[in-house]
């Protein structure tokens, strides 16, 4: 209600505490590998309801689905031999699997958008894990932040974006990936990657070869795709050489002009630990707008460039994000 939301430092107690918040339908934020994640019931339409209520989300976007092991992934989605290797594989971690739903699924239909497919994910975080398992429930969880604001990767910034509408925070200290899982589409005969994040392309087509091209703007099967899902407050440029008159200036790489500086060292996988913490303190610092540097399209810099550019995009303002599809 209207309280402050509970943050509590994750330990035995804390996470039984959560796991009992769960089950009797109330929503927990914790920490996974990723990013901070708002966890329900996945079973339950109310809890479900609830999530998408707090995140104040523009549509029924269908959320990821998490699970403490492989067998529980089967009880809710449909694994053939691909699927199962493809788990085994990168399992725990920060990739999600889009599957066909079981006819028996005790997933809420609300939970999947009423999609006859489901994105389950099971997350490498120690807290997420004991949570999940004493939960012993499939839980949804969309990353803990208002529709349309960067993803947290801190507690604190679940408190400031989601504030008095969760019960209780888990407190696990800054997400190690910091970008949202990859999402990859196995429920087709071609394997599609929906989503780039925080398993890379080059690895899973190595498990997989080639995977069917992820492209902006055409037939965008993720909704959450939506151009400007991960937007900062300011307005934001990309491939800035340097800092225009008001504008904040992202560094990457050597910039002594920079403000903020994804990675002074050129390293994609720290620019992305940094990427929302940085977007999320640009917005704080007076400025009229935020330059960010061109970041290399490798690794995963190519999920860095997808949520920028996404973030760049053009958008209603003030209003609720633009409607999906
Ligand atoms: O790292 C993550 O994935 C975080 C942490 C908390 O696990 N979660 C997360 O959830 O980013 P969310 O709801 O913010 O993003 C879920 C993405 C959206 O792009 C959504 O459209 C896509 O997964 N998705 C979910 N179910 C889908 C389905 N059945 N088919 C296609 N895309 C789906
Ligand atoms: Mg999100």
């Amino acid at each position: 209600m209207n309280a402050q939301p509970i943050i509590k430092a994750a330990d035995a107690d804390t996470i039984a505490q959560a796991a009992g918040v769960l089950r009797h339908g109330g929503l927990v934020a914790f920490p996974t590998e990723t990013v901070y994640g708002l966890g329900g019931d996945a079973t339950s339409d109310a809890a479900v309801a609830a999530i998408f209520a707090a995140k104040q989300r523009p549509s029924f976007n269908p959320l990821i689905i998490h699970v403490a092991d492989i067998a529980a992934a089967e009880r809710v989605a449909s694994f053939d031999a691909r699927a199962r290797r493809v788990a085994d594989r990168f399992w725990p971690g920060a990739l999600t699997l889009v599957l066909p739903r079981r006819a028996d699924s005790p997933v809420s239909l609300l939970a999947g958008a009423g999609l006859d497919t489901l994105a389950v994910r099971m997350p490498d975080h120690p807290v997420a894990s004991a949570l999940l398992r004493q939960a012993g429930l499939p839980i949804a969880a969309p990353s803990a932040n208002r529709s349309g604001a960067v993803s947290p990767t801190t507690a604190q910034h679940v408190a400031q974006s989601l504030g008095h509408r969760i019960e209780m925070i888990l407190d696990g200290g800054a997400c190690r990936v910091g970008i949202e899982s990859t999402v990859l589409d196995l429920s087709d005969t071609r394997p599609a990657l929906l989503r780039p994040g925080g398993v890379t392309r080059e690895d899973l087509e190595a498990e997989l070869g080639p995977l069917a091209a992820f492209s902006h703007g055409e037939g965008l099967k993720s909704p959450g795709q939506m151009e400007s899902h991960y937007a900062p407050l300011l307005p934001l440029r990309l491939d800035a050489a340097a800092a225009r008159p008001g504008e904040l200036l992202i560094g990457f790489g050597t910039a002594p002009d920079a403000v903020l500086n994804l990675s002074a060292s050129g390293d994609v996988t720290e620019a992305a630990a940094n990427l929302f913490a940085m977007l999320r303190s640009a917005d704080r610092q007076g400025f009229e707008g935020i330059a960010v540097m061109p970041i290399p399209e490798a690794g995963l810099g190519v999920a860095i460039n997808d949520r920028l550019r996404r973030a760049a995009a053009p958008r209603p303002l003030p209003g609720p994000a633009p409607h999906a599809k």
